[in-house]
């Protein structure tokens, strides 16, 4: 295993699969890593708390940050480097770290976007300097962030010139056993929040028994108030821009954020 902080020593990861995450690795990140082994290169997880898509007031200093573990639990799922950069590494000089125009899957929504203003352009920012460094051939992304899947799709799309050849590849969600999908800010959840959080998974499992878009929204909405969460939003949508369905759920997708506290859970789940 090679632990890399500078990107002058990437050199032996192009070509490779990448797996970008930010670290506090759990089995959802570890299932994108052994998904990455089977595209037969080499394996590069780069760990770093991206600062550029965190709103003021987000929990960007209180990320949980444990590199010693997440090092040995990435070797563990089968990788051969983590990148672990400074803030300076990802970051030198304006020129470089470009934002990358928006698809208008990241905005036209008015998901992500309209409640995290900058944090899909965030996301691009920092996942295309990943790309420019580490020059991987495949690059894991995980449906747990089902927007940011899209949109990072969408902006590998339209600069093959930039990454030719560069492959996206989706994994499913992965799941505690009662269905609360894994996320690095469920450590954040008290007992009793960490109970209602599963109202995430009900109210989508509840709209799947709906066939109208306009009836499976206001089921997803009754059980999360019936838990007492605060819905950012709680929408079934078509699967490829995300924009509303006007009659049949078949091919749509139903994406909740909500809030307990401050903390903020996103979950979503495709139809049949
Ligand atoms: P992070 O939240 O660490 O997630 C890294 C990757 O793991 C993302 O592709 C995410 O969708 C995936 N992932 C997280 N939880 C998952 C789960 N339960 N099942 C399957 N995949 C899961 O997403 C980010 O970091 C950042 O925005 C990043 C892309 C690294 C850019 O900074």
């Amino acid at each position: 295993m090679l632990v890399v902080h500078a990107a002058d020593e990437l050199a032996p990861a192009h070509g490779g699969a990448l797996v970008p995450t930010m670290g506090a690795l759990h089995a959802g990140h570890l299932a994108l890593i052994r998904r990455a082994k089977e595209t037969g290169g080499r394996v590069v997880v780069s760990l770093f708390v991206n600062p550029t898509q965190f709103a003021p007031g987000e929990d960007h200093a209180k990320y949980p940050r444990r590199r010693a573990a997440d090092v040995a639990a990435a070797e563990e799922a089968g990788a051969e480097i983590v990148f672990a950069p400074e803030v300076e590494t990802v970051y030198p000089t304006e020129a470089e770290v470009a934002v990358p125009p928006l698809p208008p899957v990241a905005i036209d929504p008015g998901l992500e976007d309209a409640c995290r203003p900058g944090h899909l352009a965030g996301v691009c920012q920092v996942v295309a300097r990943l790309f420019d460094l580490v020059r991987p051939a495949h690059a894991i992304f995980g449906e747990k962030d089902f927007q940011q899947l899209l949109v990072i799709g969408a902006m590998t799309a339209r600069a093959t010139e930039r990454w030719p050849g560069l492959e996206i590849i989706a994994h499913p969600t992965v799941r505690e056993p009662d269905g609360l999908a894994m996320s690095s800010r469920n450590e954040y959840l008290a007992p009793d929040e960490r109970a209602r959080a599963l109202g995430l998974f009900e109210a989508l499992h509840a709209a799947r028994s709906e066939t109208r878009p306009d009836r499976a929204e206001e089921r997803m909405r009754s059980v999360l108030e019936g838990h007492a969460l605060e819905v950012d939003y709680a929408v079934v949508r078509d699967r490829t821009k995300l924009m509303p369905l006007a009659e049949d759920v078949s091919h749509g997708r139903a994406l909740i954020a909500a809030r307990l506290g401050a903390v903020r859970l996103i979950d979503n789940m495709a139809w049949g």
